[in-house]
């Protein structure tokens, strides 16, 4: 809805299709306030995106909602026994050790092999299941990562800036993939961005961050917000404008656009 910027209160979901919900969330690091006052909800099947620049608070707020930081104040709250798949920001993999894909999830999760096995498929990399994750390019080894986070069956997706390393055609194939896993599982998906552009087609909702939300609702409403155009700039609420308006189609891994019809076939939309 154009011009809408209705507060996340109003997310579309209560009772069993609630997944988390922050409430009057802050969390402070010594003399550092990180988050003030964040209100959040994500639903079952819905993809919240979070923006923001460097260091306002993306991070710690998806720690926040996976139990990893302790709130200051206020509350998070999580559907009880929620299964949450976490996809950090960052990981440090020692390169020393030997360490091919198929050992690195197994050391996730303990899982059978034919459950790494399907985990990789889903994100189309079985192929790789005997590389070694140090040789992997990014696109590869964020597909990896994503796998790993799939492999506790998630409820809720967590994805700490999922496309690092990645090229743009291999960004806007990763979030369809992203977007076909949703609906196939009917997951709650929430993830940081740098860049709203980018995530906008498979985002319902979005939320922008500056250790306060300063502005939430649909991508097409958050663009047009001033707050938004304060903290991006112009520019981006263009560039925005004119990709909302080209978006028609998906990508697959290889970057190659495919209407949107073919990659999303089977997954029960
Ligand atoms: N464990 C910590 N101890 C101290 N300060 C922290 C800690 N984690 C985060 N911070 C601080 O909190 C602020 C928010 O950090 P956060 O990592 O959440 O930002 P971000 O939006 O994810 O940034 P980026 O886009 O660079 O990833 C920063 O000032 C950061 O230095
Ligand atoms: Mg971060």
């Amino acid at each position: 809805m154009p011009g809408d910027t209705r507060p996340l209160e109003t997310a579309p979901c209560a009772g069993a299709d609630l997944l988390i919900e922050a409430g009057d969330l802050s969390v402070r690091f010594g003399g550092i306030l990180a988050l003030s006052h964040i209100d959040l909800k994500v639903c079952r099947g819905e993809i919240v995106s979070l923006i923001g620049p460097n260091g306002s608070g993306k991070s710690t707020l998806v720690r926040a909602v996976a139990g990893l930081v302790a709130p200051t104040s206020g509350t998070v709250w999580r559907q009880p026994d929620l299964r949450l798949g976490y996809m950090p920001q960052r990981l440090s993999i020692d390169r020393v050790l030997p360490l091919t894909v198929r050992r690195f999830l197994s050391l996730a999760e303990r899982s059978r092999p034919a459950e790494l096995e399907a985990a990789l498929a889903e994100v189309e990399a079985a192929d790789l299941i005997e590389h070694s994750v140090h040789d992997l390019s990014g696109g590869e080894f964020q597909r990896v990562m994503l796998a790993r986070a799939m492999l506790r069956k998630p409820q809720l997706l967590l994805l700490d800036e999922p496309l690092q390393g990645v090229d743009l055609g291999g960004q806007l194939a990763l979030y369809d993939l992203i977007g076909r896993l949703r609906r196939r599982h009917r997951m709650g998906v929430l993830l940081v961005s740098h860049d709203l552009h980018i995530v906008m087609a498979q985002t319902d909702r979005v939320v922008c961050l500056n250790q306060h939300v300063c502005c939430s609702g649909a991508p097409e409403s958050v663009q047009q917000h001033p707050e938004y155009v304060a903290l991006f700039g112009p520019e981006a609420a263009r560039r925005l404008a004119v990709y909302s308006h080209a978006h028609d189609h998906e990508h697959d891994l290889a970057g190659n656009p495919v209407p949107a019809e073919r990659t999303s076939q089977g997954v029960g939309k």
